[in-house]
């Protein structure tokens, strides 16, 4: 049986088509300076008529290649989302049917919202450390822009569509080195998309058209984000057996550049240790972590040894941090 886990290889995709700050001053009464002043987002990428699962698959294809694992070695998949393409059946499987590993690995959705990556990165773990598995497929993928209110100025700034994926592999050196997840359904109504759940189909007579959108009480989210996402931090890392000054990068959620700050700061990182790229991409949810992970390893920042902090906060609410060494 495996000792430890480790990402062995890692992949992003973006849909082609990119929504500036200014051509949303098109859509809605806004300025690209109040979304940079407020929020740090500057584009972010459209999917348009592509599919969840086909930005999965794209994804997905670049971690395996990076991993130069054959697909027909993966165990199981893992998908994180909350903007799956049907509800039945799984994202998960419809990623494992694109690759062509159908009958020869399990398959599953994780909905843990924007946590979710770190959610399903700590199964995967726990599965390969009990002998289920060897190799594991974790995609964080979101198109959110199908639940974006494009009239709510409020919301329709902050988000973006995306795939990340990491492949996770048995190994003899540490790679995960700690979890800390939590969630609190009292916090349930701050960050909500009603539609589809039986409650919605069971009576669409008073359904308003606000009901297919997220809908967000930003100011009480951002209040829990950075107190959850900070304390789990110091957690993750106290759990770890990694002192502080031994992490070299972190890979916070991307959701909104204050949010990022304020965690940082009360969790003691350095400005220069915190990898951002929600400038160009927004909040794309459970993709956010994998995608700048992946982003960061392709452009040479992040390399083989290097030690991080992730950590998510999301609807539910849900909250979580990983600390793990490439
Ligand atoms: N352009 C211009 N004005 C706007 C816009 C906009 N896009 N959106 C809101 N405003 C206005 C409001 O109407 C309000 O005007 P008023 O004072 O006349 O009523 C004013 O700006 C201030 O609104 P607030 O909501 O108080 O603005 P705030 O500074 O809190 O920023 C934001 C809003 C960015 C949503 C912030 O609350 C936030 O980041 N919250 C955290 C939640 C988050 O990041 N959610 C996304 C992630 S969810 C997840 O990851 C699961």
């Amino acid at each position: 049986m495996a000792k430890y886990s480790m990402i062995a290889g890692t992949g992003s995709y973006f849909p082609k088509k990119i929504l500036s700050n200014k051509d949303l001053e098109k859509l809605v009464e806004t300025s690209d300076e109040w979304i940079t002043s407020r929020t740090g987002i500057k584009e972010r990428h459209i999917a348009g008529d592509e599919k969840t699962s086909e930005m999965a698959f794209n994804a997905s294809i670049n971690a395996l290649e990076m991993a130069k694992l054959p697909q027909t070695d993966i165990d199981g998949v893992i998908c994180a989302s909350v903007t799956q393409d049907t509800i039945l059946p799984s994202l998960s499987c419809m990623l494992q049917d694109k690759l062509s590993i159908g009958g020869k690995s399990f398959a599953f959705d994780v909905e843990a919202a924007c946590t979710g990556f770190i959610y399903a990165c700590s199964i995967a773990d726990a599965m390969i450390k009990t002998g289920m598995a060897n190799n594991i497929l974790v995609v964080g993928v979101e198109k959110l822009s199908a639940y974006v209110d494009w009239d709510d100025r409020s919301t329709c700034v902050l988000f973006g569509d995306g795939a990340g994926a990491a492949v996770i592999s048995a190994a003899d050196k540490p790679g995960f080195r700690s979890f800390n997840l939590s969630a609190d359904g009292k916090y349930k109504d701050l960050l909500t998309i009603e539609n589809l759940g039986i409650n919605y189909l069971a009576d669409l007579s008073n359904r308003k058209k606000e009901d297919n959108y997220i809908k967000m009480k930003g100011n009480d989210v951002f209040k829990v984000a950075v107190k959850a996402m900070s304390d789990y931090t110091v957690l993750a890392i106290k759990n770890s057996g990694l002192a502080s000054c031994e992490i070299d990068y972190f890979i916070p959620h991307q959701a909104n550049l204050r949010i990022i700050d304020a965690a940082a700061k009360r969790a003691h990182i350095a400005k220069e240790k915190v990898i951002i790229t929600l400038d160009k991409y927004g909040n794309t949810s459970a993709a956010s972590i994998p995608t700048a992970l992946d982003l960061f390893i392709r452009n040479g920042t992040i390399k083989k040894g290097c030690n991080i902090v992730s950590s998510a906060f999301g609807g539910g609410l849900t909250w979580g941090a990983m600390v793990y060494t490439i």
